[in-house]
Parts: C-alpha cells; sequence; structure tokens
C-alpha cells in the first residue's frame, strides 16, 4: 500500500463496472468470483444508490477503483417516480429474467421498505448516507474513513448534517459506532434475497446527538 497511488475525485460511470464487483463480493453468496445473480444484485443496487443520491465520490488505487461513498441532501427533489421509471427503462435487459426479479425484490424489501419501517419515530433527518464500501484488498487502510469524513462535509455543507443511514449485521456497522454515530434503532429481519433466505438484524445510525 505504501508505494501505491490512493486518490479520491468525484465518481465517474467508467467507475461502475469495479464498484459493481466490489459490491458483489462483499454481499454476495461467494466472495472471489461472484455469480451471475451477484453481478445482477450488485448492478440494480448501485443503479439505485446513483438515483437517489446527490452525491458520489470514489476512491482509487493505482488508477482503480477500489470503494466509493454516496450520500444525499433530503432537499433535493429527485423526481423520485420519473426517474424510477428511466431506471427500469434502462435497466430493462438486467430485471426482465429471474435473478433480476429477485433482485429488484430484494432491493426494495432492504432499501425502501425496512428503512421506512425501521424510521418510523427517529428524529427528522436532512441527509442520508447512502453508500459505503471499500474493497477487500483495500480495508484496514484509512479509505473508508476519508470518503465517510469526505460524504459527512458534503451534507454539513450542504445543510443536512442530520443525517442517517441504514445498515444491517451483513455489513461492517461497527465502522460507524467507531465513527461516533449514534445507534437509533435496531430490529431483526427475516427475508428472501437472491442467494435463499436471510436473517439479520437492521440498524439506522445517525448523526443528531442527544
Ligand atoms: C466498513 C468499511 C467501509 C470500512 O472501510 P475501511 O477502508 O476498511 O476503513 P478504514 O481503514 O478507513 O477504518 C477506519 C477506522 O474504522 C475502523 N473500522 C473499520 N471497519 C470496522 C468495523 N467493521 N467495525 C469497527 N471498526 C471498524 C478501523 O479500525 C479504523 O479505526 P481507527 O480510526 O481507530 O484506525 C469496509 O470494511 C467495507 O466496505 N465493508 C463492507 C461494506 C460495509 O460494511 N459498508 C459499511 C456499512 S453498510
Amino acid at each position: 500500500m505504501n508505494s501505491n497511488i490512493v486518490e479520491f475525485r468525484p465518481y465517474k460511470p467508467e467507475d461502475m463496472e469495479s464498484i459493481e464487483r466490489i459490491i458483489a463480493r462483499t454481499w454476495g453468496s461467494q466472495e472471489n468470483e461472484p455469480t451471475n445473480a451477484d453481478i445482477v444484485y450488485s448492478k440494480v443496487y448501485i443503479a439505485y444508490c446513483l438515483m437517489i443520491s446527490t452525491y458520489a465520490e470514489t476512491a482509487l488505487i493505482d488508477g482503480s477503483p477500489v470503494g466509493v461513498v454516496m450520500a444525499r441532501d433530503l432537499s433535493v427533489r429527485k423526481h423520485f417516480v420519473l426517474k424510477l421509471v428511466l431506471f427500469l427503462l434502462r435497466n430493462f435487459w438486467r430485471v426482465l429474467r429471474p435473478s433480476g426479479i429477485m433482485a429488484l425484490i430484494a432491493l426494495y424489501r432492504i432499501e425502501i421498505a425496512n428503512p421506512r419501517e425501521l424510521l418510523r419515530g427517529c428524529p427528522e433527518y436532512a441527509g442520508e448516507l447512502t453508500l459505503l464500501i471499500t474493497s477487500p484488498e483495500a480495508r484496514g487502510h484509512g479509505i473508508g474513513k476519508r470518503l465517510y469524513a469526505d460524504a459527512v462535509r458534503y451534507l454539513n455543507g450542504a445543510g443536512a448534517g442530520r443525517f442517517f443511514l441504514y445498515t444491517d449485521t451483513e455489513c461492517g456497522y461497527g465502522f460507524y459506532d467507531r465513527a461516533g454515530l449514534v445507534r437509533r434503532k435496531e430490529q431483526k429481519m427475516v427475508y428472501r434475497i437472491v442467494s435463499g433466505v436471510a436473517e439479520m438484524t437492521a440498524f439506522i445510525y445517525d448523526s443528531v446527538k442527544d
């Protein structure tokens, strides 16, 4: 790592393939060779994160993407329904097959229904951290910390310093305890995912100091 060149810059469409692979390796059924279903899920997932986010930054080592962070200023109208229609049209060939349909159902449960349920009774938020991930090889070198700090700086600058994030036990959620966020809510969840049935605990973390 010491002699490698680490760079941080705004996300570019050309980063997508590498990021999809990192997502598939992290949350897919196999770490080294993601299955087609894992790749389809990660394609749909990153497309969704990009659709809802107002900020995205990529970390690169020697020119190759190794991490990404995305955040959302909730005051910015994202024309959700229009974007959803465009998203489905653009991803038509990906979602129009069994793994695509499964990916959409999993995405709906994990990214929309569960957070909505868990957010009930939480404080009002102005921002959201929508995605933070680094590649398995790049972890433990401060890259996640820097991406997170940049996203928080963006949210604070946008007046969205009261932000939340949704995560679960499939993720390295201890990172957010370490970052000083408050674990506001948690709930056990059981649902179907591409590779079977998953049982996990979901969390809302936020930046609101009581
Ligand atoms: C969580 C994740 C983004 C951390 O990225 P990273 O590049 O390894 O993080 P860093 O090297 O910058 O670590 C920063 C600090 O957080 C700590 N940390 C990192 N992962 C942690 C974890 N899972 N639990 C507790 N602390 C953690 C580090 O020890 C380090 O502490 P320090 O400041 O005392 O040195 C990365 O492990 C990852 O992508 N995991 C899979 C996806 C994920 O879980 N995303 C986030 C939750 S949805």
